[in-house]
């Protein structure tokens, strides 16, 4: 009898720890943490981005985009916004987002709106950019999903950490999938996400060798491609990721079924030898609910990568500089 007693209260123990580690990891992200301090900041921030979105619908991509290399470099905390300064060695300049990453200003316009309906700054950088993300990806058509609120922004940046950790289009699939696993997503996520590839476009320096060089692409596809994009100079061309750039469906996958992946990385999903990737591929092209509802679990999985919550990091005035 007494042993069961003590093992009861050591269960109890493990069950009051388990809890506490869930309420330090994650728990504090909301989808209703802006309900009562501003209620009118979704949909001002869907304003914009429709808005910007109208004018061109690249920036929907390049939205997105800066979500994830936000997420990536030591997790969703804007860090990707801060301009270069004495003390920020900005994310702005690393390898995949100098004369790349763009958006910086709409995100800008948001702010500003954001911070005047709601009397100050409550919203962080952080959930702008979250939230930008989803409302992006439905003004392109794709699916829609709650985004978890309640970050906040860092004082901090890091090239470095921005050069080692947003992987390179030059990858194989094994470097992708370990990258992926660096920020504990897995392979299904990665094929779910990949698939924001659907939407947006990329500069010739960045596919040049998987056209001119590599096997594994149908020659029809290759020709189009090398019409804009020499085998040398031209490096600032672009060209669609998919042909239905603008519109997020499920062509991304098909094009890797048909070897007409325009980054190597892209065309690692189906040709990188993993049948699990493939028949996930294959899954996606042939179902578009079933891609909606994994990209949307996926990304909301990308959105909770190392969260400052509470009273950690600040919310920033302006999204380019830590407040002063
Ligand atoms: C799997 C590894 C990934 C690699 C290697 C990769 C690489 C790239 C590259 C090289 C570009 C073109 C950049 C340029 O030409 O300047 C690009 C564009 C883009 N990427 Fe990725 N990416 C990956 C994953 C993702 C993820 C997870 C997302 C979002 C969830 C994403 C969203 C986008 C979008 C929307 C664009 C188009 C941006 C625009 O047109 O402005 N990518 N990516
Ligand atoms: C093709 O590969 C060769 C040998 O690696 C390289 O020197 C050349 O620059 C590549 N061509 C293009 C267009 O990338």
């Amino acid at each position: 009898m007494a042993a069961g007693a003590c093992s009861c209260l050591h269960l109890f123990k493990i069950m009051v720890a388990l809890s506490l580690a869930t309420i330090a990891c994650s728990a504090t992200l909301s989808s209703t943490f802006y309900d009562k301090v501003c209620p009118k900041a979704l949909s001002t921030i869907k304003g914009v981005v429709e808005d910007a979105v109208n004018q061109e619908s690249r920036m929907g991509a390049s939205l997105l985009r800066l979500h994830f290399h936000d997420c990536f470099v030591n997790g969703c905390d804007a860090s990707v916004l801060l301009d270069d300064s004495s003390n920020i060695d900005s994310e702005k300049n690393a390898l995949a987002n100098v004369n790349s990453a763009r958006g910086f200003d709409v995100v800008d316009k948001i702010k500003s709106q954001v911070d005047k309906v709601c009397g100050g700054p409550v919203v962080s950088c952080a959930d702008i950019l979250a939230v930008v993300a989803r409302d992006s990806v439905v003004a392109l058509g794709g699916p829609t999903w709650e985004v978890q609120l309640g970050r906040r922004d860092s004082m901090t940046a890091s090239r470095t950490a921005a050069n080692n950790a947003i992987p390179s289009p030059l990858l194989d699939l094994s470097a992708l999938i370990s990258n992926f696993k660096k920020q504990g997503l897995d392979t299904k996520d990665l094929v779910a996400l990949s698939g924001a590839h659907t939407i947006g476009f990329a500069k010739c320096s960045l596919f040049k060798n998987h056209i001119y060089n590599e096997s594994n692409i149908d020659p029809n596809f290759a020709r189009a491609r090398k019409s804009t994009c020499p085998s040398s100079g031209g490096d600032n061309n672009r060209a669609p990721i998919d042909p239905t750039a603008s519109k997020f469906d499920t062509q991304y996958f098909s094009n890797l079924l048909k070897r007409r992946g325009l980054l190597h990385s892209d065309q690692e999903l189906y040709s990188g030898g993993s049948s699990t990737i493939v028949s996930l591929v294959k899954s996606y092209n042939s179902d578009a609910k079933t891609f909606y509802a994994d990209f949307a679990k996926s990304i909301v999985k990308m959105g909770n990568i190392n969260t400052l919550t509470g009273k950690k990091g600040q919310i920033r005035v302006n999204c380019r500089k830590v407040n002063s």
